[in-house]
C-alpha cells in the first residue's frame, strides 16, 4: 500500500477544442466515476477549453489544471492569463516550467519558481515539471541537472507551500517519443528528488509530496511506474486523449 495516494493528471498540450473537450470529457466523467476516492485524478486542457471543462466536471471526481500561468497578477502582459482568471472559473492547478516551456520559450528556473510561487501564493496548487534532456543523460549529467532544477524551481517555498506542490519527473527523452525510462531509471531519479526535499525540508515534508513520473506512460506501463516507491502518479500526454487508453492507464494504475 503507498504511502500517498496516486495522482495522475492528463496534459492535452495543444490538442482539443473547447467543444471538443465538453464531449470528451462527459464521457471520461462518467467512465472514471468508479475510481473516485481511490486517486486524485485531474485533466490540463488548454486555456480556451479550461472553462468549459470546469463546467463539464463541476462535482465529480477530476480537477482541471492549467498549462502555464503568469508570474504577473495583472496589468500589460499581452497573451498571459493570471492566477486570479484561473480560480474564478474553477481551476485548481497549473503545470509550470514543462520542458516544452522551457525548451520553446526559454522559460529558466528562476522564472519557472516565480510562477509556482505566484499559484501558491493565489490559492492554485503548481505541478512543477524537472527533467533531464538526452544528451544530458549520456552525458551523465542527470543528478546535475535534476538538483539544480529541484533547487532553482522551488526555491524559497516554506514547509507548507512545499507540501502543496507537486512536482513531475519528467525526462525529456520520454516525452512524446514512445520512450518510457524504465521503473527502475524513474525510480532512481524520484528517489533524488526525495532526498533533495529531505535535505531541504526533513523528512515529514518530504515523505508528503507527490511526485509524478511523466513522459510516454501508458495504459500497459502504468502499473509497474507506479508500483515503485517513489513514483506517485503520472503527467500523461498523448494517452490522456482517448477515453478508452486513459481509463485502463488509470485502471492498472491502481491495480
Ligand atoms: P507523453 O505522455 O505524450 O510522452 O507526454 C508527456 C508529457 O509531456 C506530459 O506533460
Amino acid at each position: 500500500m503507498k504511502k500517498r495516494m496516486l495522482f495522475i493528471a492528463g496534459n492535452w498540450k495543444m490538442n482539443k477544442t473547447s467543444s471538443e473537450a465538453e464531449k470528451f470529457l462527459v464521457d471520461l466523467k462518467s467512465k472514471l466515476a468508479p475510481f473516485c476516492g481511490k486517486l486524485n485524478l485531474a485533466v490540463c486542457p488548454a486555456f480556451t477549453a479550461l472553462e468549459t471543462s470546469t463546467r463539464i466536471l463541476h462535482g465529480s471526481n477530476i480537477g482541471v489544471g492549467s498549462q502555464d500561468i503568469s508570474a504577473k497578477d495583472s496589468g500589460a502582459f499581452t497573451g498571459e492569463v493570471s492566477a486570479k482568471m484561473l480560480l474564478d472559473i474553477g481551476v485548481r492547478y497549473a503545470i509550470v516550467g514543462h520542458s516544452e516551456r522551457r525548451q520553446y520559450h526559454a522559460e529558466s528556473d528562476a522564472y519557472v519558481n516565480s510562477k509556482a510561487k505566484k499559484a501558491l501564493s493565489s490559492g492554485l496548487i503548481p505541478i512543477v515539471c524537472i527533467g533531464e534532456t538526452l544528451q544530458e543523460r549520456e552525458a551523465g549529467k542527470t543528478s546535475n541537472v535534476i538538483t539544480t532544477q529541484v533547487k532553482g524551481s522551488l526555491a524559497g517555498l516554506t514547509d507548507d507551500e512545499m507540501l502543496k506542490t507537486v512536482i513531475a519527473y519528467e525526462p525529456v527523452w520520454a516525452i512524446g517519443t514512445g520512450k518510457t525510462a524504465t521503473p527502475a531509471q524513474a525510480q532512481e531519479v524520484h528517489a533524488l528528488i526525495r532526498k533533495l526535499l529531505t535535505e531541504a525540508y526533513g523528512e515529514a515534508v518530504a515523505e508528503k509530496v507527490i511526485i509524478q513520473y511523466g513522459g510516454s506512460v501508458k495504459a500497459d506501463n502504468s502499473q509497474e511506474l507506479m508500483s515503485q516507491k517513489d513514483i506517485d502518479g503520472a503527467l500523461v500526454g498523448g494517452a490522456s486523449l482517448e477515453v478508452e487508453g486513459f481509463y485502463n492507464l488509470v485502471a492498472n494504475a491502481i491495480k
